[in-house]
């Protein structure tokens, strides 16, 4: 653990982690996907049930070991992770979406495979959004009191497109990242900011998403006291 021995001061809470990225399935063998890896919610998963917490970890495609002795919940779609994050969100003290949600969706899926047509041009692919999981429990509280935590990945002017995405979302914490090319996805590290609602900006300086997943739990624990 980044910290050491962790104190237990998630005892007799229960989290609720969201990790990795949907699966938008176009036809039995392709789908619309994204590049998370999974390793920052694995790693919240993980850090919480250090600090004493029962978590429940909704895992969408993470090729990751299931973190001992955490509940997991796989899940393939939007769809499917909002219905698996609704159903563990209504007993939980906090929801922490370090998932990668798909915002948009096939409109159709086929059932047998999409083949190629000699001579034609493929069709377009049309899409519908999909939920908004983490503004759909932020403005829905499941218990008065719980904490929610939403995770954005910007470029560009990252401060400024974070605080308009938590006024938007209306979590309690936003863990902001910068992405670029080489940055975030896949890696072992991060560095990030997170913004509360309060006001607060908390840094935390390029190490292990370890590190990063106890600063969020630090900051979690505080608003649960
Ligand atoms: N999220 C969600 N449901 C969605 C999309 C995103 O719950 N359909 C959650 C993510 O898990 C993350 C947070 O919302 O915690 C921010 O995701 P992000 O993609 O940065 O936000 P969007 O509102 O989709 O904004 P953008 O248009 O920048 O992608
Ligand atoms: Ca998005």
């Amino acid at each position: 653990l980044a910290r050491g021995v962790a104190e237990p001061d998630l005892a007799g809470r229960h989290v609720v982690v969201s990790a990795g990225g949907t699966r938008e399935p176009l036809d039995p063998v392709r789908f619309l996907g994204n590049r998370s890896s999974g390793k920052q919610g694995y790693a919240l998963a993980r850090t919480a049930a250090a600090r004493g917490a029962r978590v429940t970890l909704i895992a969408a495609n993470a090729a990751l070991p299931d973190p001992a002795g955490v509940d997991v919940v796989p899940v393939g779609t939007a769809v499917q992770l909002r219905e698996a994050v609704l159903k563990a969100a209504a007993e939980a003290d906090a929801v922490v979406m370090a998932a990668a949600v798909a915002d948009f969706r096939p409109a159709a899926y086929a059932t047998g495979k999409i083949k190629k047509k000699d001579g034609q041009e493929p069709e377009p692919v049309a899409l519908v959004r999909n939920p908004d999981v983490l503004a759909e429990i932020s403005a829905d509280r499941a218990r008065s009191g719980q904490v929610i935590v939403g995770f954005a990945a910007e470029t560009d002017d990252v401060l400024a497109n974070g605080r308009a995405k938590l006024a938007r979302k209306g979590c309690d914490l936003l863990v902001v990242n910068e992405v670029g090319e080489h940055r975030t996805f896949g890696a072992e590290e991060n560095e990030a900011v997170v913004l509360g609602a309060d006001g607060s900006e908390t840094p935390v300086p390029h190490g292990p998403k370890e590190a990063l997943a106890d600063t969020v739990w630090d900051l979690v624990a505080a608003r649960l006291a």
